[in-house]
């Protein structure tokens, strides 16, 4: 009897002890393969501005799917010309490559007359706390009907066309019933499922990401200086957060204006803080595309922003930085193709 009592405890305490260390033996939140290099712990990219996208959100998949389709149909276009795939590529990082994008008669939008942007990246979107470079829409939904309505974009004029194109299409028909039930397709199910798609649109695992989770090797000495730079001369005063921006309203300029007067702008000459996540790939820059190259833009912002004028070997520093910003979309490094 004495004997079993002393066998018991012995058990007990081994039992606990094994809970006890499986619960200190929790992994990092990192990807399989990168666990063997886990060299930081947790506690280094709690403490830094930027924070990893997650690898994955929780989404309907359907819904995804038929989001998809819509957006890169172009009979969602008054002349069936333009869809949403047109001035925001995945193949080209989520925008169009041009200064200022071009309307379904194929104008090229211009100054000062219209109310024209450079197209910025879909990827990524979700995560921006409000959309477009004034903030004009609140969410994604809000967001994707001002192009299908604006004269110079999908230039519909109301519903109906759209509608009466989606409710004839069998396969369409089919889908929508699928996710949402109905008999027939109204406006909010399209913006419902736009919506879901451009969630789907995010690219985890930049090798700066990689970083932040602890596989410290993933950026060179020289790309760690350019982040080390970015956080000391003040960049990460605008360019914070997991989309390195998208978090704030900011002056165009604070020193000095970037750009002369801006006539049309509604939002007291206030832009949202643009995301720097693969801006590598995202060229030209700035809500008027004026701008061809990073080292450029760079040294706008240092000038502008900042009040300093960068060396030259900080501003490639802070180049090669803002390179490992370029992450991964369905597993696939994204390219500008
Ligand atoms: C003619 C080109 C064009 C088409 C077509 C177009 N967009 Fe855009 N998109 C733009 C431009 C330009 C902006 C910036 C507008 C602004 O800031 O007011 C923008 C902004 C956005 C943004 C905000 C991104 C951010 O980071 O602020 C999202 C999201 C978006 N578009 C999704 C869509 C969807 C969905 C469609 C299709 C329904 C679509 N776009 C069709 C050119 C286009
Ligand atoms: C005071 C806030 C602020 C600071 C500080 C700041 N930026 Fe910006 N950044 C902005 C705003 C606002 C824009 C959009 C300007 C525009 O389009 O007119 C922008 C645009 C950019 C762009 C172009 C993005 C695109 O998609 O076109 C890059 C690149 C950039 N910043 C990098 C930097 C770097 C590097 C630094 C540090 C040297 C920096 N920024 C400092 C607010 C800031």
């Amino acid at each position: 009897m004495k004997y079993s009592i002393i066998a018991l405890s012995i058990l007990a305490v081994s039992a606990l002890s094994v809970v006890l260390y499986l619960e200190t033996k929790q992994p990092c939140k990192t990807p399989q393969t990168e666990q063997k290099h886990l060299l930081l712990s947790h506690a280094t990219f709690q403490s830094e501005p930027i924070t990893p996208i997650p690898d994955k959100l929780n989404l309907n998949s359907q819904k995804v799917r038929l989001g998809e389709k819509l957006f890169h149909d172009v009979n969602l276009s008054h002349n069936k010309k333009l869809s949403c795939a047109t001035c925001h590529n995945l193949q080209k990082g989520g925008a169009d490559g041009l200064a200022l994008s071009m309307s379904a008669e194929n104008q090229k939008l211009s100054f000062p007359n219209l109310p024209a942007f450079n197209s910025p990246t879909v990827f990524n979107s979700t995560f921006n706390f409000v959309q477009g470079w004034e903030g004009k829409a609140r969410t994604l939904q809000q967001q994707a009907a001002i192009p299908l309505f604006n004269t110079f974009e999908m230039g519909n004029t109301s519903w109906s066309n759209i509608l009466n194109y989606l409710n004839q299409s069998p396969s369409y028909k089919t889908l929508f019933s699928q996710v949402y039930g109905t008999p027939t397709i109204i406006g909010t199910q399209i913006l419902d499922a736009l919506s879901e798609f451009e969630r789907s649109l995010i690219t985890p695992n930049a090798r700066f990401d990689l970083y932040l989770k602890g596989y410290q090797q993933a950026l060179s000495a020289y790309e760690l200086d350019g982040y080390q730079l970015f956080k000391e001369r003040g960049c990460i005063s605008c360019h914070q957060g997991m989309n390195i921006g998208g978090s704030m309203f900011q002056k165009s300029g604070i020193f000095k204006p970037l750009f002369g007067e801006v006539p049309y702008m509604s939002n007291e000459k206030l832009f949202k803080v643009p995301s720097l996540r693969n801006i590598a790939l995202t060229a030209p820059y700035f809500h008027d595309g004026s701008i061809e190259t990073l080292e450029e833009a760079i040294d706008l912002m240092a000038k502008h922003q900042l009040g300093i004028t960068l060396p030259q070997d900080e501003n490639n520093k802070i180049q090669a930085f803002l390179k490992t910003l370029t992450g991964k979309y369905q597993g696939k490094l994204l390219l500008n193709e």
